[in-house]
Parts: structure tokens; sequence; C-alpha cells
């Protein structure tokens, strides 16, 4: 039961992982709001760029292909029910990442946090809550068959887990300057 909602809540939030990883490996390049300011603090920051979205968005999507792709092998005979991805949901989950984690600079900016300071709570969560928000608003029925009470609990609890793993990670492979 646990087991399942975990191997359901992973493979399903795959797609919206990956995104933010591969940013941190693509990033660099022109900043997203141009270097422009609002209220004295950049209205977004450095730290979020066109190529870091978009790498990071097609890499999420490209999973995601990859997980319907295999699905009918081995994650079927698991027994575990496995969602397959229907195409906007390719889109919405790695997308709205990235949406969450800029919405989450937004907010950085306006609070006086500088590029890279922590911010408890958000950080590990933004863009769970752009993924799903935006998958929701795109495929609402695919979204409540898909997310059930048990997969959407153990996903706001695995999910902080796993960025602190993969974050701590990159930053001991020199990969991000802070360890969150
Ligand atoms: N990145 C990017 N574009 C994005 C998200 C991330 O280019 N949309 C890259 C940037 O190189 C960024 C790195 O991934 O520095 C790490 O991402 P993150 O921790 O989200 O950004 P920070 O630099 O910490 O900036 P912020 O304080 O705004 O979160
Ligand atoms: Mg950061």
């Amino acid at each position: 039961m646990v087991l399942e909602a975990v191997a359901v809540a992973f493979w399903t939030m795959l797609p919206a992982y990956v995104p933010n990883n591969a940013a941190v490996l693509a990033g660099g390049g022109r900043p997203i709001d141009g270097g422009r300011t609002l209220g004295g603090n950049r209205i977004l920051g450095d730290g979020k760029t066109w190529r870091g979205t978009f790498v990071g968005t097609a890499a999420g999507a490209l999973v995601g292909l990859a997980l319907n792709a295999v699905r009918p092998g081995v994650p079927a005979a698991s027994g575990f029910p496995l969602p397959a991805f229907p195409p906007l949901v390719l889109l919405s989950l790695p997308a709205g990442a990235m949406l969450g984690d800029i919405t989450a600079s937004f907010l950085k900016r306006r609070t006086g946090r500088e590029r890279g300071a922590a911010f408890s709570g958000v950080d590990q969560l933004d863009f769970v809550a752009g993924a799903l928000v935006l998958t929701l608003l795109v495929r609402p029925g695919w979204f409540l068959e898909t997310f059930t009470p048990a997969v959407l609990v153990t996903v706001l609890v695995l999910t902080p887990l796993l960025h602190a793993g993969t974050n701590a990670g990159a930053y001991l492979l020199g990969l991000k300057d802070e360890p969150y």
C-alpha cells in the first residue's frame, strides 16, 4: 500500500522532478527578466534563464515520453497502477514545475532574498505546486484519477526528501553553489 503510493507518486512526478535538475546543468545565457528590476530588486534574477527553462521543460517532457514507451513492459508487470501521460500532461508537468520555480524566484526577490538565498518550504514545493496546478487546469479528469489522496500526500512528503537529496548531491558535485 505504502510502496504502491511511493511508486505511483515517484513515477508520476518524475517529469516534474527532472526539469529543475536539468536547468542547473543547462543554465546560463540570457535571464528571463532581461536584467530588469522592480522596486529596486531584480524581477526574477540571473538564476532564471530562457535556456534553463526550455531545456528543463524539454528534459521533463522527454522523460515522460520515455516512461510512456517503457510502461507496457516491466512497469505494467509490476502491478502498480502507473499512469500513462497524455500529450498535454507531458508538457504541463515539466512546464508547471519550471513556472512554480520561477514564481518562487519572483517572491524571493520581492521579499529581498538574493539569488540563491533559501526560502524554506517554498524551495521544496514550488515546482510541485506549479506542476500539480497546471496539470489540474489542463487535464482535470486525468489529474483526479491519478492523484488520489494517498498519492497526493505521498508526493508532498516524498518531494522535500528527494529535493534535499538531489540538491546535496549537486552541491557535492560542484554543480550548485548552495546545498539547497
Ligand atoms: N536555472 C535556469 N533557469 C531556470 C531555473 C534554473 O537557468 N528557469 C539554472 C540557473 O543557472 C540557476 C540554477 O539553475 O542558478 C539553479 O536554480 P535555482 O536554485 O532555482 O536558482 P538560484 O540561482 O538559486 O536562484 P533563485 O534564488 O532565484 O532561486
Ligand atoms: Mg537556488
